[in-house]
């Protein structure tokens, strides 16, 4: 049912984002990949290519930069200007500690890409999705949408507000037939960790001690699930977690 389709990722030169441009293309995808890293842009478009035989459209783009998503939305090459599939997955978290010893930039850096980066992605590709008579957006949010942790938030509200704008969206493109979903993980081993913590690896990786945490292809498979319902199918939401979490306050490590 997706071979055929072209999805758009955003963020997809790491992590999640780049598990789905795999697992799409490997069903047949078409996939625009889309992040703020040329070489890995270019690492990811020769792999795929060579491991799938779809076509690939790399895009640099910075969803922060409303100018450049509007443009890049505008003028997609003929072979990518219908677009199936939204994946809104670029996003960060930046520090954890108390809001108020926070840090400013951190906290806009957050705000301008989960959010509203989301946002101007959202508007640009429902236009699309209005002109074609379909398509289906999918939010990747998080258990932090759902439930607020100490030292979360920030990161939290925009992931709060990520929740809501898929809630509105539902609702505002309903007559529209275009889905839309969010699937809402918990934790994912991915270099989220180490832009959180400014690069900080040793850090980075004590967030995983002990415990097993969900893989970036396992919120892939969620995505594709996702997608991949007919047509008369939409799942709001999924909630994903590693069977050592429970909530973002319960936690087992070994
Ligand atoms: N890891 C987790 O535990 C977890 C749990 C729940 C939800 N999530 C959510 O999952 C999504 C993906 O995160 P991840 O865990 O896969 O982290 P990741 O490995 O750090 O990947 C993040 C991706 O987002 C892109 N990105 C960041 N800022 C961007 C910007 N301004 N413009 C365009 N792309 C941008 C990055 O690409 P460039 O740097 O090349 O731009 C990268 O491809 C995020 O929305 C995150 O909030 C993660």
């Amino acid at each position: 049912m997706l071979k055929g389709k072209t999805v758009l990722i955003t963020g997809a030169t790491a992590g999640i984002g780049k598990a789905c441009a795999f697992k799409f293309a490997e069903s047949g995808c078409n996939v625009i990949i889309t992040g703020r890293r040329l070489d890995r842009l270019e690492t990811l478009e020769a792999k795929i290519k060579t491991d799938y035989g779809v076509k690939v459209y790399p895009v640099l783009l910075d969803v922060r930069d409303r100018k450049a998503v509007k443009e890049c939305l505008e003028f997609l090459p003929n072979d990518f200007s219908h677009i199936d599939i939204l994946v809104n997955n670029a996003g960060l978290g930046r520090g954890l500690e108390p809001l108020y010893v926070g840090d400013e930039d951190g906290w806009d850096e957050m705000i301008d890409t989960n959010f509203k980066g989301l946002l101007y992605v959202s508007k640009a590709v429902s236009k699309i999705m209005i002109n074609q008579k379909g398509g289906h957006i999918i939010n990747i949010g998080s258990i932090a949408g759902r439930e607020v942790y100490p030292n979360g938030n920030v990161y939290c509200a925009t992931k709060f507000a990520v929740s809501a704008i898929t809630k509105a969206l539902r609702v505002e493109l309903l007559s529209e037939k275009i889905r839309v979903s969010t699937v809402d993980p918990g934790m994912v081993e991915t270099e989220f960790s180490e832009v959180r913590f400014y690069g900080d690896k040793e850090k980075a990786k004590n967030v995983y001690k002990g415990m097993q945490p969900l893989t970036p292809e396992d919120i892939a498979d969620t995505v594709l699930f996702v997608a991949n319902r007919p047509p008369h199918v939409n799942i709001n939401e999924i909630v994903i977690m590693p069977t050592a979490q429970a909530s973002t306050a319960h936690l087992v490590r070994d």
